[in-house]
């Protein structure tokens, strides 16, 4: 399985802190905020990681990250958004990385406490299709929303007005081969991006999205300046990307 960490976009929500630099080098408590995705993807044992960035300070990542020694990686690759349009849009950027491989991707402006790994082995004996993780969340509005039957996912609704559930599908995709073929059939959203949420609908048409509750907080660090405070304070206090067993 191939990694791929998303680190681009305009973080528009955090404006003035990121209009001298990318969202995802500001720090979280001890750590610069795109430390946590990788991390959490070299705690599930992958170990070939693709960054994705993009924007006038996309330079910045190369000094900061090198090739992922500190990570205990052997080599980073890296590869440029041209203009901020979308999380799919920037998937789709790692279509020649990804080879015939699935990939896990994650958000590096979202924060996990508890390792992914036992998530990850779950979508490996899946066999295909995808996988998303969900968090219960005070105001899943701003996220993207899983509608539930059951406890099967009929629809994913993007930021809706009225949520029809408690929570918010996270920034951590699992995903068979397949997702470039779906991301090539995407058209730009009311934003002007291709959205993530489409493509986890794709799955969910085909029968093929598999979900999880996740355990221990989640925190989007770019969704508002009280998100992305409340991340830092919840990594001081309870530290990230721990073991299961660990908590
Ligand atoms: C994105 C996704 C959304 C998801 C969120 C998680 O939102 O579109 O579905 O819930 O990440 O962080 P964005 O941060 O691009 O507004």
């Amino acid at each position: 399985m191939r990694g791929i960490v998303l680190a681009g976009g305009s973080g528009s929500r955090l404006y003035p802190l990121t209009r001298i630099t990318n969202k995802h080098l500001l720090p979280v408590y001890d750590r610069p905020m795109v430390y946590f995705a990788i991390e959490a993807l070299v705690s599930a044992g992958i170990d070939r990681i693709l960054v994705v960035t993009g924007g006038n300070h996309a330079g910045e990542f190369l000094p900061l990250l090198g090739n992922g020694s500190q990570f205990g990686l052997k080599h980073l690759d890296y590869t440029f958004q041209e203009r901020p349009g979308g999380i799919a849009e920037a998937l789709g950027l790692a279509e020649h990385f990804a080879g015939s491989q699935p990939v896990c991707v994650m958000l590096a402006d979202n924060i996990y406490e508890t390792s992914i790994a036992s998530a990850v082995r779950r979508f490996g004996t899946q066999g295909d299709g995808a996988r998303v993780l969900l968090a219960r969340v005070s105001e899943p509005q701003h996220y993207g929303v899983p509608v539930m039957e059951g406890d099967r996912i009929v629809r994913i609704d993007e930021k809706p007005a009225s949520p029809a559930s408690a929570y918010a599908v996270t920034g951590c995709y699992m995903y068979d081969n397949g997702v470039f073929e779906i991301v090539r059939t995407l058209v730009p959203s009311g934003r002007g991006e291709l959205e993530i949420t489409d493509v986890n609908n794709a799955y969910v048409r085909r029968g093929k999205l598999c979900h999880e509750v996740i355990d221990g907080f989640w925190a989007d660090c770019g969704e508002s300046f009280g998100s992305y405070l409340r991340a830092a304070n919840l990594v001081a206090s309870n530290g990230a990307n721990r073991p299961a067993a660990d908590r």
